[in-house]
């Protein structure tokens, strides 16, 4: 007699195909096919009917979801973020929850240093002056930025991606000072970096500040307008973390009276970001639509190593990444 094939929900179809072929030698794939979330009961009865699911970070995996569901094993983020799903209530329902650390963050802090750039030589700004019709005449006034060379960052979280975006500072010839809850005396030694002992020195001694820390309970809205009034006028804020770790209205607030110069954000509080925000009228914020990791090679990446948890957890080869595997198999 053939055993069933446990099922697996992936909860979008374009942007992983190969990790979908990966799941398809091993499980029935079901694939919500619209590039738009699943609707939140499309997603809830999915959990009660298969045993792996495969996450974008927008997919909630809260209490009421796991409630529902008896048969749901694995959920697996293509993300290293986990702040959509609930860890400790998953824990409690013996579901494992996985994510992919260690394969994304070259491209992140790639794209971190692009968004220094951008912003600082004002890049994307001249860009957006030109469509607009403004380049009528050569003149160097409206764009002369700042230098990147020779400034200092400061990285809050040193953990995989703050530690990319490091290296990559220091091969501009900026300095950089970093605050972590762990002290990483082997960066400060191997990258030339320095630590200080708190976020407000971060604050009021560096050019551009750059948040690598999770969403937390610890980390939501850690820069308010008090921390922004910390900085300097001539200071830059980059923020390629989640949006809901900035106060946006303290960041409009910041931006629009001049208390920095400028701001860099992959991602906003709400996301998408509604067109009629406030701060889209600010010429000195750059914004992206949340894809810092979003390489081809660096996506491709992720889906597969989503994957691997889901077969890891269904059968029982290793997980490459999960988070609660003691809380569960205890
Ligand atoms: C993307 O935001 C991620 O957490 O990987």
């Amino acid at each position: 007699m053939k055993l069933a094939r446990k099922k697996i929900f992936v909860t979008r179809e374009h942007i992983i195909p190969d990790a979908i072929e990966y799941l398809k030698t091993f499980f029935d794939v079901d694939v919500w096919t619209e590039r738009s979330a699943p609707p939140r009961n499309y997603l809830i009865e999915k959990a009660t009917t298969s045993d792996g699911i495969l996450t974008e970070i927008t997919d909630i995996i809260d209490e009421e979801l796991l409630q529902s569901t008896t048969r749901l094993k694995i959920v697996a983020n293509r993300a290293v973020g986990m702040d959509n799903i609930n860890i400790p209530e998953a824990s409690r329902r013996g579901v494992l929850v996985a994510n992919t650390p260690g394969v994304l963050h070259e491209s992140c802090a790639d794209f971190t240093m692009g968004l220094i750039l951008s912003l600082a030589r004002k890049i994307t700004y001249g860009d957006r002056q030109i469509r607009a019709g403004a380049w009528k005449i050569f003149d160097q006034v409206p764009y002369v930025g700042t230098d990147v060379h020779e400034r200092s960052l400061g990285i809050i979280g040193m953990g995989l991606i703050g530690s990319a975006v490091a290296k990559r500072a220091r091969a501009f010839d900026m300095e950089v000072f970093y605050h972590s809850r762990t002290r990483k005396k082997n960066e400060e030694k191997n990258l030339g970096i320095n630590w200080v002992e708190t976020i407000d020195q971060i604050l009021a001694e560096s050019d551009y500040v750059s948040l690598h820390v999770p969403l937390t309970p610890e980390t939501e809205y850690m820069i308010g307008l008090e921390q922004i009034s910390k900085m300097k006028p001539t200071s830059f804020l980059i923020n390629t973390t989640r949006g809901r770790t900035v106060d946006p209205q303290a960041l409009y607030v910041g931006l629009s009276q001049g208390l920095i110069e400028g701001a860099a954000i992959d991602v906003t509080d709400p996301e998408p970001l509604p067109i009629d925000s406030p701060l889209l009228s600010l010429p000195n914020l750059l914004i992206t639509p949340h894809i810092a990791s979003a390489s081809s090679t660096t996506v491709k990446r992720m889906g597969l190593m989503a994957a691997e948890n889901i077969r890891g957890a269904l059968s029982g080869t290793d997980m490459p990444s999960c988070l609660n595997f003691e809380a569960v198999r205890k």
